[in-house]
This record gives C-alpha cells, structure tokens and sequence, in this order.
C-alpha cells in the first residue's frame, strides 16, 4: 500500500549539495561524479572514491545485519502461532528476512568486503543494526504490528533505495520492496483479524502498538539537523530523501491506517496540521534510541548471544561443505591426470 502512493522525482534532493573536495585522482573523480549527476548507476568494476566505498560498505552492513537480527524476535513465535495458516506465513516471512540478508551480504562483497568481515563486526559488536530489534516481542500481536509498522517503515525506507546509485544494491532492494510488501499486509491483515476478535485480543493489539510505535518512528534514524552524513549520501545519491521526510510520510500514511484498524496511536500530539498538510506528532526519545544503538537496549545482548550461538552451531556445515568440495576438486582433478 505504500509502493502506490510513492513516487521519487529524479535527482530529488541531490543537485543542491557541492561536491566534497577530494584528494582522489581528478579525472576519475570526475568521471564519477558526472555518472553520478546523470543520475548513473556505479557498477563493482567501476572506479568509485573510497569515501563512497566506505559509505555504502557501512549502510549495507547495518542492513544486512538488521534483516539478519530481525529474524529472531517473530523467530521466536514461530512456534506458538495460533493456527497453521499463520505459522506458514510467519516460517515464510522470517524466511524471507534472512533471504534479504544474504542478498545485502553479497552485494557488500561485490565492494571487496567478505561475508566473514561482515559477520565478525556483527558478532563482535562493533556493527551496528536497527535497534528496533532490541525489544522484545511479548505476545501475539507483536508480530502482527511488526508486519504493519517495522517492515511498512523499512519500506518506507527501501523504496528510494531501488534507486540508489550503486547498482547491486539497488537492484538487490527491487525484490526485497516486493517481499516486504508483503510482509506488511500480512501482518495488518492478521491485526484486522484480532481487532474483530474478543476485548482481549484487541487489547493485545492495542498494547503491542503502545510498545512499538514510538520505536517505529526512531527507525528511520536521528533528526535531520543531526545526521552530518546525511547530506553527503544525498550528493552520492545512495540516500534519496532524508530521515525527517521519510518518517513524516510514515506518518501520514498509518494514522489513516491505524483509524481503519481502531487502534489508538500513543501520541497525544498526533494532529492534523492544515497548514503544512501533514500530521503533526510528538517528541522522540532519542536518548532511549542511543542508549539501545549503544548496546543497551532490553534485548542487545540476548539478539547477540543468539546469533553467535546460531553460527557457531552451524560451523559443522560449513566444514562438512567445504570437506566435500574439496573431495570433488580432487576427484576432478584425478580424472583430469
Ligand atoms: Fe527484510
Ligand atoms: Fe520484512
């Protein structure tokens, strides 16, 4: 429902910031810097600044690593879905997830980063994930307004990125958008259901959307005026609009869901503002975002010391992979002598 009314005018928001003086070879640079202007696509064999490099290995990477992690919370109610329709949604919806992670992993090592860097950030902590999937998910409805407001906000995120300049991650973002549309409406229809249910289901619902509301809208990252980075993804065009833009279309988009839905945004200053058009909403806590960015959040350490636990269970495959790709490299080899 978001893809539909959401349309990105070319080069929006990216003529107006000076190129960044470099140190990088001239000529290349601009070279560079004139695809990027044509609104060009920078392919893996292309020359491209470190500076752009080191961007988009860091945003891939949190990416990659937010798909991954975000397995774990609705993971974790795969086994207590409340029908076999559901469970099936849910096993294919998670299974999806880590399938954006692996499509994200590889398009980071398309710029000379491997799967094993990748990994070792993750599991050392020093990479960085949406801290959304820091909280936990304590009853049913939580994966139903994961559906809606997580993956409806990472849309609203995605979309702009199918058009990011550097090929394989936009191209990579063209199915991942079509898969989290469906994961939205999955999770909107299984709350449509709930809120036609007893009082106890709706206030179930009601309860998951008090806890993550607010977590929803700290995902599309700080306050324009304090992303320094910001400017600079525009001019790259790896970033299409900025974080303030992206999370008010958010919120102008589900208030009129969550209406149709009867549930209440916990937001005494959620109004319609006739003037600029838009809803107007409250303050977010960004020392709670921070504090859980810094690894403080309820559930840092429990997401972290699963996943290490899952690749570290999983080393045997790997060994037992390779074990027999080398066999097969060495029969090969004797039948070739
Ligand atoms: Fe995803
Ligand atoms: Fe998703």
């Amino acid at each position: 429902m978001y893809t539909q009314s959401f349309s990105v005018p070319d080069n929006a928001g990216q003529k107006n910031v000076a190129a960044v003086p470099s140190t990088e070879n001239p000529e290349l640079m601009a070279a560079f810097d004139a695809r990027i202007d044509a609104d060009g696509r920078i392919e893996p064999q292309d020359w491209m600044p470190d500076a752009y490099r080191k961007t988009l290995v860091r945003q891939i990477s949190q990416h990659a690593h937010s798909e991954i992690v975000g397995m774990l919370p609705e993971g974790n109610w795969i086994s207590r879905a409340p029908s076999l329709k559901r469970k099936a949604i849910l096993i294919a919806k998670v299974q999806d997830e880590g399938g954006h992670g692996l499509y994200l992993y590889s398009a980071a090592e398309t710029l000379g980063t491997s799967r094993d860097q990748m990994l070792e950030g993750l599991h050392s902590g020093k990479a960085k994930y949406s801290s959304i999937f820091n909280y936990p998910t304590l009853n049913w409805a939580d994966v139903g307004v994961i559906g809606w407001l997580v993956d409806g906000a990472a849309i609203m995120n995605q979309i702009p990125l199918c058009r990011c300049s550097y090929g394989p991650y936009s191209r990579a973002m063209v199915r991942v958008c079509k898969e989290e549309s469906f994961h939205q409406r999955q999770g909107y229809e299984a709350l449509l259901v709930m809120m036609q249910g007893t009082e106890a289901q709706r206030a179930m619902v009601q309860d998951a959307v008090n806890r993550l509301w607010w977590k929803c809208l700290a995902m599309f990252g700080p306050p324009d005026a304090d992303s320094p980075n910001s400017a600079q993804g525009m001019r790259w065009g790896i970033k299409r609009i900025s974080n303030d833009e992206l999370r008010q279309k958010f919120v102008d988009a589900t208030v009129p869901q969550a209406k149709v839905l009867g549930v209440t945004l916990p937001d005494p200053d959620l109004k319609w503002n006739e003037a600029r058009q838009h809803y107007d909403y409250g303050q977010i806590d960004w020392q709670e975002f921070w504090n859980t960015v810094e690894g403080n959040g309820p559930c840092n350490k429990e997401r972290l010391a699963t996943r290490v636990k899952a690749h570290n269970d999983g080393q045997w495959v790997r060994d037992a992979a390779l074990a027999y790709t080398r066999k097969q490299q060495q029969r090969a080899q004797k039948e070739a002598a």
